[in-house]
C-alpha cells in the first residue's frame, strides 16, 4: 500500500509505518509531503488493523527541515493564504499512539513534526534543533510551544535564541526522548515498544492518550474529572469485562478493541 509520491507507507504486525522519503534533499517537508503524512495518518488511525502509529525518516535523516525553497519568496499573505501550519492541528486528533524513529537530523520543521509524536526514539548519531533563527524566521509549526512544554524555558530558549544543534543525549537529559539506542537497532527497538503497546486494548490506549494530552492543557481538577469520565466510559467495553474476566479465570485476555 503506497500511492504518495513523499513518503512510504506499510502496515506489518497491527503497526503503521510512515517514513519520510526525499533522501535527496534530506527530506525536507514540502506541503506535498506534509498534506501526505496527514493522510496516511489519518487513514491509519481509522484502520482497526493498525494499533500504532511509526514515524520515521529514510536515508541519512529523519528530516532536515521545512523545505527552504519551496518558501524562500513566500510572503507573509502567501502564508496565511496557505494555512498550512493550522493543518498540522490535525495530528493531535491522531487517536492511535504515533512513534517516533529519529536518526541523523531532527531540524526546525521535522524536530517540530518529532514533538508531535506521543513517544520518540533516538539512535545515538541524532541531532536536535530549530535553526530557524539562523533563516531570519522562527518556528511556526508549534516549537515554541512544544519544546517549552517539555524542556522548560531557559533550555528552550537558548536552543531556539542560538539556532545551535544538539545531541539526543541532551535531549534525553530535557525529556524529549524515551530512548536512545545504537543506530542498527533503531527501528527494531521503535518495534519492539509499538509491540508492547500494540498488544494492550486499544479503547484503554486512546483514553490514555486523550486523558495525559487533556493533563498537559489544563488544571489538574479539569484534567482529573476528564480521567474519571474516560475511567467510567471504559466499563461499557467488553475489553473490560474480557481483561478483568480473564485475571480472575488466570487467563490471557483477548481484547477485541470493542
Ligand atoms: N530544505 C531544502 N533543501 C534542503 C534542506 C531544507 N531544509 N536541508 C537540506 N537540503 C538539501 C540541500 O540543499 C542539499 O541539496 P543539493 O544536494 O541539491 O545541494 C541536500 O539537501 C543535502 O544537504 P547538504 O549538502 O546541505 O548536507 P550537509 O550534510 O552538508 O548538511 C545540514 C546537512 C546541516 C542539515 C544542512 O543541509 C542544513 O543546514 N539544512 C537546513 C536545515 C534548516 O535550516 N532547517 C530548518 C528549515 S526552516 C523550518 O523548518 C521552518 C519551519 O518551522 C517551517
Amino acid at each position: 500500500m503506497n500511492n504518495y509520491e513523499y513518503i512510504e507507507t506499510n502496515v506489518e504486525n497491527s503497526l503503521g509505518f510512515i517514513a519520510l522519503n526525499r533522501p535527496k534533499v534530506l527530506n525536507a517537508l514540502n506541503r506535498g509531503m506534509v498534506a501526505e503524512i496527514l493522510d496516511a495518518m489519518e487513514t491509519f488511525d481509522r484502520n482497526d488493523d493498525v494499533k500504532v502509529i511509526i514515524l520515521s525518516g529514510r536515508g541519512r535523516c529523519f528530516a532536515a527541515g521545512a523545505d527552504i525553497d519551496e518558501m524562500a519568496d513566500a510572503t507573509a499573505i502567501d502564508l496565511e493564504r496557505l494555512n498550512q501550519f493550522t493543518d498540522w492541528d490535525r495530528i493531535a486528533w491522531i487517536k492511535k499512539p504515533i512513534i517516533g524513529a529519529v536518526h541523523g537530523f531532527a531540524l526546525g520543521g521535522a524536530f517540530e513534526l518529532a514533538l508531535c509524536c506521543d513517544l520518540l526514539l533516538a539512535s545515538n548519531d541524532a541531532e536536535f534543533g530549530f535553526p530557524e533563527v539562523l533563516l531570519g524566521v522562527m518556528p511556526g509549526a508549534g516549537g515554541t510551544v512544544r519544546l517549552t512544554k517539555l524542556a522548560g524555558k531557559t533550555k528552550a530558549m537558548e536552543w531556539l535564541f542560538t539556532g545551535m544543534r544538539f545531541s539526543a543525549n541532551e535531549a534525553m537529559q530535557y525529556g524529549i526522548l524515551n530512548r536512545i539506542v545504537a543506530k542498527e537497532v533503531l527501528m527494531e527497538e521503535t518495534i519492539r515498544l509499538a509491540q508492547q503497546i500494540a498488544l494492550q486494548p486499544p479503547l484503554s490506549i486512546r483514553f490514555i492518550k486523550e486523558s495525559v494530552l487533556k493533563a498537559i492543557d489544563s488544571s489538574i481538577y479539569e484534567a482529573m474529572q476528564f480521567e474519571r469520565k474516560n475511567f467510567s466510559l471504559l466499563f461499557s467495553s467488553k475489553d473490560q469485562k474480557e481483561g478483568m474476566q480473564a485475571f480472575l479465570e488466570k487467563r490471557k485476555a483477548n481484547f477485541t478493541g470493542r
